[in-house]
């Protein structure tokens, strides 16, 4: 007991174990009364000597090492003087002097068993040691800039896939493999790992920046960092996302990412079109990644991004990816041609091999867009204070071929279609006092009509 006694107070500082020591050898000789009154004389030495070695006295003083001392030194005088008065006959003083004694013992062996004076830090549990001791030791930044926990508990999974089906139309596979995923990811807690690490990869307007918003949306409280890769095409872009190295200009507003990482704590990084950045660029993203830490240039400090859930997402090989997805089945072999289709493409196999799961988003089908074209036309009409009653098919059908014949011709185009097509009818027919309208196409013209 006493050695692992020793072993504590020598991790918590060598002088704390000199001190300790002394004093315990102090105490043994104190049961020589001849030496009791060395006993003060060498206490204030010690004091004097951990005063100079910086440490406080008083933590030392109201220590277990101090307070088992003074425990074992009135153990051992007492006990002495008992056995002294019981020899002279005097039974009485023996007797009190006897009961100190023992009293001291007992407080002594509870006190080594760890029922008196307990370090609050033998209360942490075994398994969260190694986090606090490098914590405590400054040794870990991320731990001393508190990464965040993402917190799902209070989301019922099934609710989330729904909503977010809901808003992202025709990627059934690609939406439920990421919820999935980030579920699972966020109740393991992997330490020094961002939450969950997915890349989107496949047809332009297919709905893989509209994904990572759903998440954010739905999951994390709509906190989305995004990060418009194309925009980081040079060499020195690395400093919008850590800050400028100390001494440059402008080094002192720190780094973008970095800020927006500590403010939000938790949510979606997006990584948009990866892999347009610069390779100095990827380079210092890749810790974030790898340890979800990113470092500021100038200040040093280390940001953690144990919160977040990043999503990349990538157009290379778009159109080859395309043709994988409607021609494989297999949900592996799939996954394993489109990692082949990207590498091919010149895509960094780094950063393959740091993702949980490459989501294919395939070319999306006729039923899909006219659904997307339906969800788009009643939103216009909801923001304008419209319920829609009839919209002509032609319409649809329309809108969908324009997306099929003209190549590049996304979903997006399509939507802002919708909307040059709809919304100044609806306002019209508003603005006439209706509160019900219908859609329908005559010759080249959108014609709205308000309906009673
Ligand atoms: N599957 C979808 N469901 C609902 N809306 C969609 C879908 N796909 C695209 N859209 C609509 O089209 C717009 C563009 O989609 P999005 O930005 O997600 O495309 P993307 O896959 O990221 O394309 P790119 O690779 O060109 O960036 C979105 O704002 C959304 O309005
Ligand atoms: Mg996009």
């Amino acid at each position: 007991m006493i050695a692992q006694l020793f072993q504590r107070a020598n991790a918590a500082s060598p002088v704390y174990a000199l001190g300790l020591g002394l004093l315990l050898l102090l105490a043994l000789l104190s049961m020589l009364p001849a030496l009791l009154p060395a006993l003060p004389v060498a206490a204030a030495g010690i004091a004097w000597a951990m005063h100079k070695h910086g440490l406080p006295l008083h933590h030392f003083l109201r220590s277990r090492g101090a307070w088992l001392a003074v425990l074992l030194a009135v153990t051992g005088s007492a006990g002495w003087w008992a056995l002294a008065d019981a020899r002279a006959g005097e039974a009485g003083t023996a007797l009190a002097l006897g009961t100190a004694a023992i009293t001291a013992a007992s407080l002594a062996y509870l006190t080594i068993e760890g029922h008196i004076m307990r370090s609050i830090l033998e209360l942490v549990p075994a398994g969260q040691r190694d986090q606090l001791d490098s914590f405590l030791s400054g040794s870990d930044p991320t731990a001393a800039a508190g990464g965040a926990v993402a917190d799902l508990s209070g989301l019922d999974p099934a609710q989330v896939t729904e909503a977010i089906r809901h808003r992202v139309v025709g990627q059934d596979a690609a939406v439920d493999t990421a919820i999935s995923l980030i579920f699972r990811r966020a109740r393991l807690r992997r330490p020094n790992k961002p939450v969950a690490t997915l890349l989107f990869v496949g047809a332009t307007g297919a709905g893989k920046t509209e994904l990572s918003k759903a998440i954010a949306d739905v999951m994390f409280r709509r906190n989305l960092i995004r990060v418009d890769c194309a925009e980081l095409s040079q060499p020195q872009s690395t400093q919008r996302l850590i800050g400028a190295p100390p001494g440059y200009i402008g080094s002192d507003a720190g780094g973008w990412l970095c800020r927006e990482i500590g403010r939000c704590r938790t949510g979606v990084i997006l990584l948009d079109e990866i892999e347009k950045a610069h390779p100095d660029v990827l380079t210092t993203l890749m810790a974030l990644l790898d340890e979800a830490r990113l470092t500021e240039q100038a200040t040093g400090t280390t940001y953690s991004a144990t919160g977040f859930v990043i999503v990349m997402t990538s157009n290379a090989a778009c159109s080859s990816i395309a043709q994988v997805v409607a021609a494989t089945e297999d949900g592996a072999e799939r996954i394993g041609r489109v990692k082949d289709e990207l590498k091919a493409a010149g895509f960094r196999p780094e950063i393959l091999a740091r993702v949980d799961a490459v989501l294919p988003f395939g070319d999306l089908p006729r039923s899909a867009v006219a659904e997307i074209v339906g969800l788009y036309l009643l939103t216009f009409a909801a923001d304008v204070g419209i319920e829609l009653q009839c919209v002509d098919a032609a319409l649809l059908i329309d809108l969908v071929q324009r997306r099929e014949q003209v190549a590049g011709y996304g979903v997006r185009e399509v939507v802002r279609l919708v909307e040059g097509a709809v919304v100044d009818g609806l306002l019209d027919v508003r603005d006439r006092g209706y509160h019900s309208a219908a859609v329908a196409v005559d010759g080249e013209r959108v014609v709205v009509t308000g309906v009673e």
